[in-house]
């Protein structure tokens, strides 16, 4: 009961994502904590305030002329009796009347007159969460201290795709934790190496062999595991991702710079290898741009293996990881492949999965995998690359010898 005692303010904003709401109260409930809801007239639309009330064990409150309301728990007593007002889902709109410091409706007028830490999530539209308004009134919020979650990226209600999701209820409820207890989360004094990303092997100065790893699921194993608690060095290649908050990042281009950086950061409890590493270079990159020659045939590459990183600091000595866990990107024969690879390179668990163009997994939101360990096979389904990233770090977790 990591929550126990903790007074939360939840206000339900007008988003599909409001039906993750009620989960989001029973995981507050479990936790220790008491939750009172305001629901706007929007988010009434989704969620009833009976659910919210019924789940809350506490009267919902929507408006702010209504004298009951305003005899029994006036405005400023709501914000008051709060240790933290969490707004979700946060829809554009609310968080754009935040930012201008509106006050036209309960929620507003709340978020206006609390001093309170205040956590949103937002959920909205990929466009509208791209908006060149959306992303300018976040920098006033943020500027101001408001604390943000999410969103997530995936397949939105509106049949788009993107980053707009709400943050998943257990997401949220971490990120509560951290901002309240002192309670150190299960990884807290845990060294965690993780690669993310491909890597980019020079042709010449201006070439390069790479692949179409986005880093997206190395990214989000290193933030999830950092949510947890732990220090976390994330070596990562070439990718066009933010540094995940609270982790030490190392950008690297080539191989041999990964396999350097990663040594540097040893020694760790744990090691995630998810970087799509370029098996070959180019036995001799040009330190000219290679130049056209008419008449003249094109020029052949000769290729040399490159060092395997995870191979390298998975073999057995004194630097070994307690745990390592390594990635088979497959395309064929892929649970046969990835149990070959995690004996072959020594790993502890090898996550597969099957990156075949028709899966839309390289470079895509969702991953589906299968997690192979000495015990065997679980097959997990297709879920967001965030949330198999909050379940792998959960799990690193609890495979950790107690310290
Ligand atoms: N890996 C690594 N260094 C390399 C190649 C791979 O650390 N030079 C790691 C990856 O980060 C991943 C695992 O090894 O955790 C498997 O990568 P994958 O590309 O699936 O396997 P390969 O070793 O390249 O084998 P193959 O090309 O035969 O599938």
């Amino acid at each position: 009961m990591n929550l126990a005692g903790k007074r939360i303010l939840l206000i339900v904003a007008g988003g599909i994502a409001a039906f993750k709401v009620p989960e989001l109260i029973r995981a507050l409930r479990r936790e220790g904590a008491a939750v009172r809801c305001v629901l706007t007239t929007g988010g009434a639309q989704f969620v009833t305030p009976l659910t919210l009330q019924a789940l809350s064990e506490n009267r919902v409150y929507s408006d702010i002329f209504s004298l009951t309301d305003e005899s029994e728990m006036g405005h400023i007593q709501l914000s008051r009796g709060a240790d933290l007002i969490v707004v979700a889902p946060a829809t554009a709109n609310l968080l754009a009347r935040m930012a201008a410091g509106l006050a036209d409706d309960l929620a507003a007028t709340v978020l206006l007159a609390t001093d309170k830490p205040v956590l949103v999530a937002p959920a909205m539209n990929v466009r509208m969460w791209q908006h060149a308004a959306t992303a300018t009134n976040m920098a006033i919020l943020q500027a101001r201290g408001v604390h943000v979650i999410g969103p997530d990226e995936g397949v939105m209600a509106c049949n788009e795709y993107g980053p707009g999701r709400m943050s998943e209820p257990p997401a949220i409820v971490e990120a509560i934790r951290a901002m309240l207890t002192d309670v150190p989360g299960p990884l807290a004094g845990r060294h965690v190496l993780v690669t993310s990303g491909p890597t980019h092997e020079p042709i010449d100065p201006v070439r390069y062999l790479a692949n179409r790893s986005s880093g997206r699921q190395g990214h989000a194993i290193a933030a999830a595991l950092a949510a947890l608690g732990a220090r976390v060095s994330l070596v990562s290649g070439p990718v066009s991702l933010p540094d995940p908050a609270g982790v030490a990042v190392q950008r690297v281009e080539t191989a041999i710079e990964m396999l350097a950086a990663c040594q540097a950061a040893l020694p760790a409890d744990a090691a995630v290898f998810a970087a799509a590493v370029a098996d070959w270079r180019v036995a001799q990159a040009a330190g000219q741009k290679l130049k056209k020659q008419p008449g003249t045939p094109a020029p052949k590459l000769a290729l040399v293996a490159n060092p395997d990183i995870l191979a390298t600091l998975a073999a057995p000595g004194p630097q070994r990881p307690h745990l390592v866990v390594g990635f088979a990107a497959e395309t064929h024969d892929m649970l046969a492949h990835a149990k070959a690879k995690r004996q072959r390179k020594n790993a502890d668990w090898i996550v597969a999965n099957d990156v075949s163009p028709a899966t839309g997994i390289m470079g895509g939101a969702e991953n589906e995998v299968h997690l192979i360990t000495a015990a065997g096979i679980e097959d997990w389904p297709r879920m967001a690359k965030d949330e198999v990233a909050r379940r792998l770090a959960a799990r690193i977790a609890g495979a950790l010898p107690v310290k």
